[in-house]
């Protein structure tokens, strides 16, 4: 199974609306389709929306037809604002396009251009790929053997077009020998973790419960919880992490209880450009996900409805976050500018 595959005139990706009922592969070439892809959801995870992004600007690049380079760099820019307004809160995508962006900028004819922006998203996707491995392997050390871990959301190989960030350190862990259990959370109102998690979880033969978002405090005050673990879609220079909401009440309950909280990511989610989580933009999303389940509607018409995406665990909360380049905790600070230095 791959999330995102690159098939050099168009990129092939596992639409995750559709899953765990339905296996349904899109293959897109169109910027502004692969932007409502993005937008709906039916590719995501932060990482992922990198690398799906970075291949949009790849894609669209190669169908330019001017020669002028002036020109060129001009629809360019355009193309990369579209996709630049499908997820406000995913780092990975600003870092992506960012690249794409100077990469274009550093060649000196359109022919140069567009075989240098493919080899580029060539590229990121495979950093993504080799710092979800490593991130893994490195994560799995602080995972014992009967562990019971619980996760938010989902941010396994589909949400990073690699090997996963939280759900990568599980799977790792696995790989290793140890035996574990999960507790999925099924995630409102999208319900990544009852339709993507246990999927995911499933066919890596990990055992597996779900539980709705509110139930995790029960297991938590029971002791039936050693740890929990969650991917992040960006991280400011002081560690306060932005995931998918319902994560800081996760993190409040862990430390009311005294369970590690850990987080999950590459160094491409970290944004050393931001101080601190309050300035972390929020995605907000359409009423209907809150008042719909799969269509079909659960509150009264017309009922005032709030959608934030996304929110920020204050890093006082999290024990440590685990990247590529090393596990870090307090004072993040300094953990981050070591581990993001090149960023
Ligand atoms: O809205 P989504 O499904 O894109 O949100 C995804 C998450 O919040 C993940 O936890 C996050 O991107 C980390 S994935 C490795």
């Amino acid at each position: 199974m791959k999330a995102i595959e690159w098939l050099g005139d168009r990129v092939k990706i596992l639409d995750q609306t559709k899953l765990p009922h339905q296996e349904v592969y899109l293959e897109l070439s169109d910027h502004h389709n692969i932007a409502s892809a993005i937008v709906e959801l039916k590719i995501r995870g932060a990482p992922a929306i990198g690398v799906v992004s970075a291949y949009t600007v790849a894609l669209a690049a190669l169908k330019l037809e001017t020669s002028s380079r002036e020109d060129f760099l001009t629809e360019l820019r355009g193309i990369i604002s579209t996709i630049a307004a499908t997820r406000p809160t995913a780092r990975n995508l600003f870092g992506a396009i960012d690249r794409m962006q100077k990469i274009a900028e550093a060649n000196d004819t359109v022919e140069q251009i567009k075989a240098a922006l493919v080899s580029e998203a060539v590229k990121i996707h495979s950093e993504e790929t080799e710092a979800t491995t490593k991130l893994s392997w490195l994560g799995a050390g602080l995972i014992r053997n009967g562990f019971t871990v619980m996760t938010h959301c989902n941010a396994g190989p589909l949400a990073t077009a690699g090997y996963g960030t939280a759900l990568g350190v599980i799977i790792q862990a696995k790989e290793q020998g140890k035996k574990l259990k999960v507790f999925a959370t099924e995630t409102r109102p999208l319900l990544q973790g009852a339709r993507l998690t246990t999927w995911e979880l499933k066919r890596f033969g990990i055992p597996v419960t779900l539980i709705t978002d509110s139930m995790a405090g029960y297991f938590m005050s029971r002791g039936e919880v050693n740890c929990v673990i969650v991917g992040a879609d960006r991280i400011a220079a002081n560690g306060d992490t932005a995931n998918k909401i319902g994560t800081y009440s996760l993190a409040v309950l862990a430390m009311e209880n005294g369970v590690p909280f850990y987080v999950a990511a590459p160094t491409s989610t970290i944004d050393p450009s931001l101080a601190s989580g309050d300035e972390i933009p929020i995605e907000q999303r359409s009423p209907e996900e809150v008042t719909h389940i799969q269509g079909v509607s659960i509150a009264p018409d017309g009922i005032n409805v709030a959608n934030p995406a996304f929110d920020v665990t204050p890093h006082r909360y999290i024990t440590a976050i685990i990247t590529e380049r090393g596990i870090i905790s307090e004072p993040y600070g300094e953990g981050l500018k070591r581990v993001a230095g090149n960023i």
